[in-house]
């Protein structure tokens, strides 16, 4: 399984505790070399001296040459001599009991330090004659590696610090971003703003929080649907029932002046008839859209359930002409016997509706290896071809059927798609080369999946 933000964390992390390493070490052992000599301007000094102590040595005045070593050593808060190789102290130089200790002569002033003696290296300046030497103590101001302290605060503890605050910062920022932009579209999707989306927000990079950008996405995909849906239905449901409601107001307002209350009363009754189914439909639709429901629980024979659909639909339009054909069994499994009757039936009746009368409706049910096809064909004016999907929207009618059948609502076959699709199957409308409409269903015999 791969797991891309683990390694997107993992290389800043690795790659920057060795750099880390890397560099304190580099330093490290860098700013030790480098200050582990005696400053330029501190060997020219000495140099100076010793120049300065050959010549007065060279001038033979033993006494002038002892005046300033003495001064030199009073300034310098050092000790300072002329020495011949054979270490004979001269112009009354005495040697320091380190001197006597184990010295021989002292060391070049260019040369390498170390940096953790505890007292300060004698250094030597030799004279042009190459067997008399100046030497001195090195002066404290002059003691090389004065910053070691700061510097290796610096390198061990500043440095490593600021580069782990600085990796933190990298990991925070790759972290932090996206579920930034996921809390503030969170919000917004919270605060009504059903179009945002995040995943185009966070550009090329693809790991574990782009898979949760995108779930969020699908989610506000299909919760802004469906939050749109449960607003087109409420505002078309109320949207229908004000016919309804104004009739009965007018009914009523007729019975309650005694106006031909034989007439109004069945009026009143249809009309409640009506609203009832009306919004029985809408709950039905709004909990199939809402809930997405499996309707598998139960086996049937589409032949029985044909068979009692036709004989009600036969009852009611007597003057059509049924023709039926089907095998002797259509046995399915895994579906649900409620939901498919109601389906059939309102595109059986939709079939009887627009055909006008002494019309012929013709219910066919053909078997395959994996369900069943029902087609039913009438003899009506078909529906435009840009609107044999849009018979599928609730509350959507042609303009024909507005004028033609003002009593429907166009709840039926949207009704019937959401509850053959509920059964795994589907639906689907087209025209015949006669102009009428056939719509046919796919039924599977058994629920995959
Ligand atoms: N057999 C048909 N012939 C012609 N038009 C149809 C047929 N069935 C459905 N329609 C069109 O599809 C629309 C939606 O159908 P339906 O959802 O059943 O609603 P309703 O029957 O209440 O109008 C109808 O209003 C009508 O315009
Ligand atoms: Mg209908």
């Amino acid at each position: 399984m791969s797991r891309p933000l683990f390694w997107k964390l993992c290389g800043p992390l690795a790659l920057g505790t060795l750099v880390l390493v890397w560099v304190v070490t580099f330093l490290g052992s860098e700013t030790e070399q480098k200050m582990s000599y005696i400053a330029e301007h501190h060997q020219q000094t000495l140099k100076q001296w010793g120049k300065t102590a050959e010549r007065l040595y060279r001038a033979g005045d033993e006494q002038a040459l002892a005046a300033w070593l003495e001064e030199l050593q009073a300034h310098e808060d050092t000790w300072a001599a002329v020495v011949r190789s054979d270490v004979q102290p001269l112009a009354g130089s005495s040697l320091s009991a380190r001197f006597h200790e184990g010295f021989r002569l002292g060391r070049n002033v260019e040369w390498k330090m170390h940096l953790y003696f505890p007292e300060n290296p004698i250094m030597d300046v030799t004279f042009s004659d190459g067997h008399t030497h100046f030497l001195v103590t090195l002066p404290q101001r002059m003691r090389p590696g004065q910053y070691l302290h700061q510097a290796s605060f610096f390198l061990k503890v500043a440095l490593p610090l600021g580069v782990l605050v600085l990796l933190t910062l990298v990991i925070y920022r790759l972290l932090m971003e996206p579920l930034r932009q996921l809390e503030l579209a969170t919000r917004a999707f919270s605060e009504g703003n059903l179009g945002v989306r995040v995943r185009a927000l966070l550009g090329n990079r693809n790991d574990e929080l782009t898979a949760l950008a995108e779930t969020f996405d699908r989610m506000a995909e299909r919760t802004g649907e469906r939050i749109l849906t449960q607003r087109q239905l409420i505002a078309d449901l109320s949207h229908e029932l004000r016919t309804p409601l104004t009739r009965i107001d007018m009914a009523v307002s007729c019975v309650e002046e005694g106006i031909d209350t034989q007439h109004f009363l069945p009026r009143i009754h249809r009309e409640c008839r009506l609203m009832r189914s009306l919004v029985e439909d809408t709950l039905t639709l709004a909990w199939l859209e809402n809930e997405n429901p499996r309707l598998d629980q139960e086996c049937l024979d589409l032949t029985d359930l044909l068979d009692s659909v036709l004989e009600d639909v036969r009852y009611e339009y007597t003057d059509h002409c049924f023709s039926a054909e089907w095998p002797a069994q259509a046995e399915i499994s895994g579906s649900s016997h409620r939901a498919l009757a109601q389906a059939v039936e309102n595109v059986i009746r939709n079939a009887c509706h627009y055909t006008p009368l002494g019309g012929k409706i013709r219910v066919c049910l053909r078997s395959y290896e994996a369900g069943y096809l029902l087609c039913v064909d009438d003899e009506g004016p078909g529906v435009p071809a840009d609107q044999l999907e849009l018979i599928f929207t609730p509350f959507f009618r042609t303009s024909r059927a507005r004028n033609d059948r003002p009593d429907g609502h166009g709840l039926g076959l949207a009704l019937a798609r959401r509850q053959v699709e509920a059964t795994g199957g589907w639906i689907r409308a087209e025209n015949l080369p006669s102009g009428s409409l056939r719509v046919s269903l796919w039924l599977p015999a058994t629920r995959a999946g």
